[in-house]
Order: structure tokens, then sequence, then C-alpha cells
């Protein structure tokens, strides 16, 4: 496969049933388990009207509904009625009409980008945890990111820079960079003012002044290796995001012949849930597979080159069938 074959945009699994409307339904009213705020409670933010709670049954299985006054959540076990959610804490036990008990928590970020609209594919949780930590992301930060996609990474980026930092984002399709908005403004509540969403792209992004941080998911970084070097501050992370090791390779090969960043770092981030119970110990038999690769690398300061690699090549890795980016000096082998 061509590493610019769009089938190579990467494919997170199928996310969790969290969706769910609430629908308007004649019945009885759920009755709730919890009791009212007290002191046990203090402190608690209770859940209010206009909100999202992520409601989960005894299976697990998870619906996020917006507390809508007045409005029943219908599930196929019966209708949950909103009103009994609302002014209580997190973690009550509300039942549908059907008897079925169903605790409701607020969603997290990770409950919240599986089941928010998409228009590209998102960056899956386990990844953007990598993300933040392989990009060094930290309060204060400056991050250009693109493609801004369906804005989940962007809700990442965002908590990670706090109040002090600022989000860059580049998306070069406008339809997905308003899906991106309306994601990224409704979990925050309304608009940020540490974020700023331009539709273009990231090329042509000013590369002054300079940022901290750089997190690219998209088809093509490759492209975006001259321009991110000149917007990078010297020690500045620039972090890739892509789905296909062709992608993977062409990434480091760019980077490594630039000549101005650190040896590109290249990873895979697997998690394997478990099953935990008495002694039942053991890995759940289904698991994420794959999602996608990080390449992560750092500004040098201008004109400084990278020190020669301390380990020859593999024999024949840039024989005479390798035909992408060569680093400095190295001829066919
Ligand atoms: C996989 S999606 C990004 C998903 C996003 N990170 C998220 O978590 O929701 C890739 C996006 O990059 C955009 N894109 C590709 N190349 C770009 C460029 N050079 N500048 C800006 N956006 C670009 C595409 O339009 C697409 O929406």
């Amino acid at each position: 496969m061509s590493p610019t074959d769009p089938s190579a945009e990467h494919l997170p699994a199928s996310p969790p049933d969290l969706t769910g409307d609430p629908a308007d339904l004649p019945g009885e009213p759920g009755a709730s388990e919890s009791g009212e705020l007290t002191e046990d409670t203090a402190g608690a933010r209770p859940l209010l009207a206009g909100e999202q709670v992520r409601l989960e049954d005894h299976k697990g299985r998870k619906h996020l509904v917006t507390l809508e006054p007045g409005k029943t959540f219908h599930t196929h076990r019966g209708g949950i009625v909103l009103d009994d959610l609302i002014g209580q804490p997190e973690g009550v036990v509300v039942k549908s009409t059907g008897g079925v008990p169903y605790l409701a928590l607020r969603p997290l970020l990770s409950d919240y980008v599986l089941a928010m609209p998409r228009g590209a594919a998102v960056v899956y949780p386990k990844d953007t945890a990598q993300i933040l930590v392989a990009a060094d992301v930290f309060p204060g930060a400056h991050v250009v990111e693109a493609g801004a996609g369906s804005g989940s990474l962007t809700c990442a980026l965002l908590r990670a820079v706090g109040p002090e930092g600022r989000v860059s984002s580049y998306e070069r399709r406008d339809d997905f960079a308003a899906i991106a908005r309306r994601n990224v403004e409704r979990f925050f509540g309304g608009p940020q003012p540490t974020w700023d969403l331009t539709v273009g792209d990231v090329v042509s992004a000013p590369t002054r002044p300079r940022v901290d941080r750089i997190v690219l998911d998209m088809l093509a970084p490759w492209e975006c290796v001259d321009w991110a070097a000149q917007a990078l501050v010297p020690g500045g992370v620039l972090c890739c995001y892509v789905a296909t090791t062709t992608q993977l390779a062409r990434t480091v090969e760019t980077a490594r012949a630039h000549g101005g960043f650190t040896e590109p770092q290249a990873s895979e981030t697997m998690v394997r849930t478990w099953h935990v119970e008495g002694l039942a110990v053991r890995p759940d038999h289904r698991m994420i597979g794959h999602t996608g690769f990080l390449v992560t690398t750092r500004r040098l300061a201008p004109g400084v080159s990278a020190p020669g690699r301390r380990r020859r090549p593999a024999p024949g890795a840039y024989g005479e069938n390798y035909d992408g980016p060569r680093p400095a000096g190295q001829q066919v082998d």
C-alpha cells in the first residue's frame, strides 16, 4: 500500500455503545435508589440539567445521555426519568421502569471522545495518553496540532496545557473543523480562550513565534517536517501519529534526513485489560488491536546537525531497493 493511500487513515476499533438520545416516553417514572445530598456527599458537584451523564448497566453497557428536564431516556429495559438524576451526586444508581439499575457518572474524556460525533477517525485514548507523555505536553506550553479531525486529541491537549497554555489547531477540511469545534466546545461547555482553530494546511501556519510542541495526526506528516523545523523552538518536540508502517518509515527517514532533529523514536502502544475474579485472573479475551504508531523527535539548535549515528545501519537497510529519503552521507550500501 502506498503511504498516501487514503485507506491508510488509522481506524480505531469500534467504540463501545455510548450513544443514546433521550426520548419522551409515557410510563411510570424510574425509581431512584440514591438519597439526597448529605454530609457524606458534601463537595460533590450535583448533576445539572444540560450536562451529559454516563449510564451503565450491570453488563457494562454504557449510554451517554444529556440530562434534559422532563425527558425520559429509553432503554430496551424501560425508561429512565432524567429528572431523577438532576441534582444528584455522581455515582448514584437509578432504575429504569423495567427495574434495571443503571449507575450514573459524568463521562470521562475517554468516554466522551468515543461517543462524540466523528468526521475523521479519532485518536484512541490509549494513544492520547502516550502522545501527551511522548510529546511532553506541559502546563503553559504552546502546542500546534494538525489535523484537528474530530477534536478528540484537541480536548486532551487543551487540558494538558491548562489556562496558561495555548493550542493552535489546523484542519484543512472545513466540515471536519466544524465538527471539531462543536465537539471541543461541547466538552468544555463553551469556547476555549486558550484554543484557536484554523481551516487550512498546517504548513502555511506561521513559524514565529516558535512553538514548544507540534503534534501531527495526518496521512503525510513527512510533508510537514521542513515547516516543523522552522516552527519549533530548539529542544521542542515533534510527535507524529501514523497508521501504517509505510507512513512510519517515511516519517522517520524524512526527519532523519533533515538533519535538524534528534534520532527519531518510533513506538506503538498496546493496552491489554485483565479479567480479575477470585482465582480466575487472566488477560481479557479481546483487546484493541492496531490503532497507530508514534514517531517523536526533538529540534536541534539552528545550524546544528545531528551527531553521527553510533551504530551502522543493518546491512542492506539502505540497499538498492530502498527509495526513500537517505540520511546525510548514506549511500547505497
Ligand atoms: C485522523 S484525522 C485527525 C483526528 C484528530 N487527531 C482527532 O483526534 O480527532 C486526520 C485529519 O488531518 C487532516 N489533515 C491532513 N493533512 C493536513 C494538513 N497538512 N494540514 C491540516 N490538516 C490536515 C485531515 O483533513 C483529517 O481531518
